[in-house]
């Protein structure tokens, strides 16, 4: 069969390495994909230039899946999703791996989630949601009032979410009130991050370490099962020891040894049932996958926020774990025929540090030659059991050149998790281009 994926990340490529390996699979095509998947075996990047989140780049790649005979497509970013792709897929008979746009908002709407959580009690900070357009119209007035009174009460300090997809800005800790005020004011008068922050949500600050635990969802009609992967740990700091700004991900390791038996069994209880039983409920139609970013203390979890789709760069060191045929999952996802058991993991860890280029997350150079053992890289394996996942990376006469941030994560296996990031450390020096940064302390 053929298959489609769409998105041009890391995330991306691993999906259409992994799908790629399953011997029913012939053609992988990755719209636009990136340099990496142009490398990868019986991989294709196709569509350069179409843009998923809008009507009309919907329209010409649900026409190529059709003229492609394409089984099934699979959408790695949010934003497609919330635009709702999966329904011109559906009224097309077209069989895609993602959630309606109903249930994108999960994602979408940071208000959205929290009232879905609530109504269905799945464990989490406790919050409050406030508009500029609300009925009163004193939605900001109200919000300064809320946090006046927290830091009048706590020292504490306090989460200011903003409402919409704001490319990893929407989430500001504030220490103090006059932070909480300034936040607040950028967010909701000033509009600096657009109408995504013109409506927020507040929440207690949780303590604890973050895991994510990713998911196939396979839900329609009132019916259907969650099936959670191996859990994955994101470093989000720029340095080590988790110091500096925030970044789309500097890297991750699965699986998660601190995220013990209990607290998966409390996940499974306090969070994923619930979840479960809230989409069926809600007669959503997610048949794709899911992300939840936890917050765990002594094996109690709570949730952060649903992601609608995989993780990034989480994906990177959990696919390579997935011992079962992932094209089988990807169709099963769809066709409802998905269980628990149908996943299966390999024993043993990987960890998948992610290099930078200068300057990100702040401006960044780009157009660098990226080189591994001083040579165009010539495929995505770097030794056995060692991947190179390229994102930020475009491929031009057969060289890599950087061109985001975020360029490239080394994926490495091993049988524990200092094996695993050994492996991978002694990759990552193989790989080179000017001005690249990583942290030396991933897992
Ligand atoms: P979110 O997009 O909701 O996952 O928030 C982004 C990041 O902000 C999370 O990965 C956490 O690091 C942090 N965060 C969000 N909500 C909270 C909270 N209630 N308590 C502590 N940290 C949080
Ligand atoms: N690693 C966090 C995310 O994919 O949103």
């Amino acid at each position: 069969m053929n298959v489609l994926v769409i998105g041009s990340g890391g995330r991306e490529h691993a999906i259409a390495w992994k799908l790629a390996m399953s011997p029913t699979v012939d053609a992988v095509f990755v719209a636009p994909g990136n340099g990496g998947t142009a490398l990868e075996k019986k991989c294709e990047n196709v569509l350069a230039d179409v843009d998923p989140e809008t009507a009309s780049g919907q329209r010409i790649l649900a026409d190529f899946a059709e003229k492609a005979g394409v089984a099934f497509s699979v959408v790695g970013p949010e934003a497609p999703l919330a635009a709702g792709i999966v329904s011109v897929f559906h009224s097309r008979s077209l069989a895609i791996v993602g959630p309606d746009k109903r249930a994108a908002r999960l994602e979408a709407s940071k208000a959205f989630a929290k009232a879905f959580m609530a109504k269905y009690g799945v464990r989490a900070a406790a919050s409050r949601e406030f508009a500029v357009a609300s009925a009163s119209g004193s939605g900001f007035e109200d919000a300064l009032r809320y946090v006046k009174t927290h830091f009048s009460q706590t020292n504490q300090p306090i989460v200011i979410k903003a409402d919409g997809l704001a490319a990893g800005k929407g989430v500001v800790i504030a220490n103090y009130f006059t932070e909480a005020e300034a936040c607040l004011r950028s967010f909701m008068k000033d509009g600096v991050i657009g109408e995504a922050g013109r409506s927020v949500v507040i929440e207690d600050l949780l303590h604890g370490k973050e895991v994510s635990v990713l998911a196939a969802v396979s839900v329609q009609n009132g019916e259907g099962v969650i099936a959670p992967f191996i859990a994955a740990r994101d470093h989000k700091r720029r340095f080590d020891g988790d110091l500096g700004p925030n970044t789309g991900g500097m890297g991750a390791i699965a699986p998660v040894p601190d995220f013990t038996e209990a607290a998966q069994a409390d996940f499974h209880a306090s969070i994923l049932m619930p979840t479960l039983k809230g989409l069926k409920a809600e007669n959503v139609d997610y048949r794709g996958f899911m992300f939840f970013g936890l917050m765990t203390l002594e094996e109690r979890c709570h949730l952060l926020e649903y992601n609608v789709r995989l993780g990034d760069p989480e994906t990177q060191a959990v696919l390579p774990l997935l011992d079962s045929d992932f094209a089988d999952v990807c169709a099963a996802i769809v066709d409802r025929s998905l269980t628990e058991s149908r996943l299966a993991w390999k024993q043993g860890a990987v960890c998948a540090p992610v290099a930078v280029a200068d300057g990100y997350p702040g401006p960044y150079r780009k157009g660098d030659p990226v080189m591994v053992n001083g040579a165009a890289p010539n495929g995505g394996e770097l030794s056995p059991g060692v991947k190179l996942f390229a994102a930020g990376v475009r491929m031009q006469d057969g060289n890599f050149f950087t061109s985001g941030g975020r360029t490239l994560a080394v994926s490495a296996y091993g049988v524990d998790a200092e094996s695993a990031r050994n492996e991978a450390y002694r990759a990552l020096e193989t790989v080179r281009f000017d001005g690249m940064g990583f942290r030396k302390d991933i897992g």
